[in-house]
């Protein structure tokens, strides 16, 4: 798969999603469902959204006991998603299994990409509460090496950790880049922001993108300018 926007569905209900995704009459995008849509609506969304045609990011952000993310990695795997992710923190074995659970008889299995830290966790909550006292992107680095040695396919990451991330684990390894937005647009709560271009520029596989086109008054027309800016 190739560079692409990925449109973060955070919706409350399958109405207002399948609504939303009415809009798209041309090119199908590929979407990112969330635990509170997914825990909304459960599975049959996801197979609603695939059977449209869309490419899915399934953010379930799976940390659990080898064995039990293991059995649940083979049911996502069976609703035909494209993407898939759990915490780095479940450690190696974790990892090994997830991929595991994901590979079809067929050989085939969704992506798989770890979250290394959460944006939300900072140096103190790490210190202070987790008793991990190195840098943070020291952490965050060493997470996405681990996560390169268990197999899997990438990281989420913050737009500006993606080159760094690259220069460790090697130019395949995807960096799916969310906290993205237009020049000249609203930024929201996100605090570290880059433009579509900036993002393609450093080297982003996926950028993931919510409220600057779930929000937008045209959400196609800002989909579009994001996918011109990213891809070209
Ligand atoms: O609306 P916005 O473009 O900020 O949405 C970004 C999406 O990426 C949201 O679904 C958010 O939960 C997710 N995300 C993020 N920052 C992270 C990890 C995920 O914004 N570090």
């Amino acid at each position: 798969m190739g560079k692409d926007v990925i449109i973060a569905c955070d919706f409350p209900s399958a109405e207002q999603t399948l609504a939303f995704l009415d809009r798209f009459t041309g090119r199908k995008p590929f979407v990112k469902i969330g635990m509170e849509l997914f825990y909304a609506a459960g599975p049959d969304i996801v197979r609603q959204i695939k059977a449209r045609g869309h490419k899915i990011f399934l953010d379930l952000k799976l940390h659990d006991i080898p064995n039990t993310v293991r059995r649940a990695m083979a049911v996502l795997s069976n609703l035909d998603v494209d993407l898939v992710n759990l915490h780095a923190a479940g450690t190696a074995e974790m990892m090994k299994a997830a991929l595991e659970g994901l590979t079809r008889p067929d050989g085939t299995r969704p992506l798989l990409i770890a979250v290394t830290q959460l944006t939300s966790t900072n140096q103190e909550a790490l210190e202070q509460e987790l008793l991990i006292e190195k840098p943070i992107d020291e952490v965050v680095m060493s997470y996405a090496e681990n996560a390169k040695k268990a197999g899997l396919d990438g990281v989420v990451c913050s737009p500006l950790e993606a080159e760094k991330v690259h220069a460790r684990c090697g130019e395949s390894f995807l960096t799916v880049t969310p906290g993205v937005r237009f020049a000249d647009g609203d930024r929201g709560d996100q605090k570290r922001v880059m433009t579509p271009e900036q993002a393609k520029e450093i080297g982003s596989d996926y950028i993931v993108v919510g409220r600057p086109i779930t929000q937008a008054q045209d959400p196609v027309a800002a989909y579009e300018r994001c996918c011109r800016e990213f891809i070209g």
